[in-house]
């Protein structure tokens, strides 16, 4: 029989504290004795880290929204293809920052969720095991999220706006999907939500 690992992926608006929330999962299942891939998109694969740099850096109008879609809908192939799958295949936990609900949302946000989930029906057609969703409230997470100096701020330029519709439609997913979602509160101590996510994924695994 195929062996097959258990995949989670993590979402929420900028700043909410995924990438602090999966290095806090993985170490924790890590010591407990589970093989982990930690991981994230866009990115995860050589070529998909490749085009992470063309869809997160240069001017917000630097790609149609077809176009934009169409660039993460391939990193993501490629990180399936060369990280997600053979890690599951080898019974890991695969922790990953970001998956195919934020295309969902970021890139089906004008008009195109039809050809979001057409693309992903054809191209991706998986799903996390367990969805983790960081909650939080869109002017306490920017902050956080501009704290971070880096050149990967095409999103991040759309400005609150963007982040208060991406927290809506986030909960409105995880509403629609509550066997795959788990809701955490963002706004507590990094402590406090990682040890509310440690109880979720211990309940999945019993
Ligand atoms: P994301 O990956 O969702 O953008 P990060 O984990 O990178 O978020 O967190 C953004 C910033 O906020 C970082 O500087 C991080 O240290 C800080 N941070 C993360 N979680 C918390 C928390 N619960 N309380 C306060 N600050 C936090
Ligand atoms: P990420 O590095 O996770 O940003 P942050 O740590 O600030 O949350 O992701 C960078 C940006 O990429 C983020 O603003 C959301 C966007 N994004 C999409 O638009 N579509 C996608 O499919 C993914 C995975 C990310």
């Amino acid at each position: 029989m195929k062996k097959r690992g258990l995949f989670i992926s993590f979402e929420g608006i900028d700043g909410s504290g995924k990438s602090t929330q999966t290095k806090a999962l993985a170490d924790h299942l890590r010591n407990i004795g589970r093989d982990v891939v930690l991981t994230r998109e866009p990115g995860g694969s050589p070529g998909a880290e490749e085009i992470r740099a063309l869809v997160l850096q240069g001017e917000p109008d630097r790609w149609s929204a077809e176009t934009e879609l169409l660039l993460f809908t391939a990193a993501r192939r490629d990180h399936l293809e060369r990280v997600i799958w053979p890690a599951l295949d080898k019974g890991s936990v695969v922790i990953c920052d970001r998956f195919a609900d934020s295309t969902r949302l970021y890139q089906g946000r004008s008009g195109l969720r039809d050809k979001v989930d057409a693309l992903h029906a054809l191209m991706i057609g998986v799903e996390p095991d367990l969805t983790i969703l960081i909650d939080m409230d869109a002017h306490e997470a920017l902050p956080r999220a501009k704290s971070r100096a880096t050149a990967e701020e095409r999103f991040e330029d759309f400005g609150l706006a963007l982040q208060e519709q991406m927290r809506t439609g986030f909960l409105a997913l995880a509403h629609a999907h509550p066997k795959r979602f788990r809701v955490v509160d963002g706004g507590h101590s990094a402590e406090t939500v990682a040890a509310e996510i440690r109880k979720h994924v211990e309940d999945h695994l019993s």
